[in-house]
């Protein structure tokens, strides 16, 4: 991965055979985690909520959320897999990594960004199978153009476009999720 300083700030990245230009800068990013947790810290003042991070893209929110989190609460990492199911049942989705066990508790869900809705929407399904009590959505970033689902998302950092991004926990291809800041796929 390559930088290119142009000027006085870093303006684009190569990121494997693709060209971004700087979209949001690091300091916006960090204050709109800090208005969430904010918001968070008096709506969920009194529940207890079991902050559910999905991985992989929402590792450096979910690090940088909780550190401004100051109810009581918990976190918990999942992952969504998709397995070729057996006979007539087709594709599963299944959760690994949720271990707790979530009946009647304020699951709050942390996404890196919402997009289409289907990865949301499938984690709803399968928290509500498991009787939570309520279940909230944080997503550092939201595509509302590209949004198909009707889950509401509860805390929404930034609205972005809809173009496709890096940086700060997204990837392309499985890189570029170390970048401080975000990029956008420069349009040749
Ligand atoms: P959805 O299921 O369509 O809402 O997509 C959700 C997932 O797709 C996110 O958690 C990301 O991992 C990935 N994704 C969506 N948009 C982007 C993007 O612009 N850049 C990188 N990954 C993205
Ligand atoms: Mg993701």
């Amino acid at each position: 991965m390559q930088v290119v300083t142009k000027g006085y700030k870093m303006s684009t990245v190569t990121v494997k055979d693709k060209e971004f230009e700087l979209f949001i800068q690091s300091q916006q990013i960090a204050s709109a985690v800090s208005t969430m947790a904010a918001q968070m810290n008096l709506e969920l003042k009194n529940s207890k909520p079991l902050f559910l991070a999905v991985l992989n893209g929402s590792f450096l929110f979910a690090a940088d959320l909780l550190r401004n989190i100051k109810v009581e609460c918990e976190i918990s990492f999942v992952k969504l897999a998709s397995y070729q199911g057996m006979a007539t049942t087709g594709n599963v989705n299944q959760l690994i990594g949720m271990n707790e066990d979530v009946k009647g508790r304020t699951v709050v869900i942390l996404e890196d960004i919402v997009d289409t809705g289907t990865t949301l929407e499938k984690l709803f399904v399968d928290l509500e199978s498991k009787q939570v009590a309520s279940i909230k959505v944080a997503a550092l970033l939201f595509k509302p153009e590209a949004y198909t689902g009707n889950r509401k998302i509860d805390y929404v950092g930034i609205e972005v476009p809809n173009n496709f991004l890096v940086g700060y926990g997204l990837d392309y291809d499985g890189q570029g999720r170390n970048l401080e800041h975000i990029y956008t796929l420069i349009k040749k």
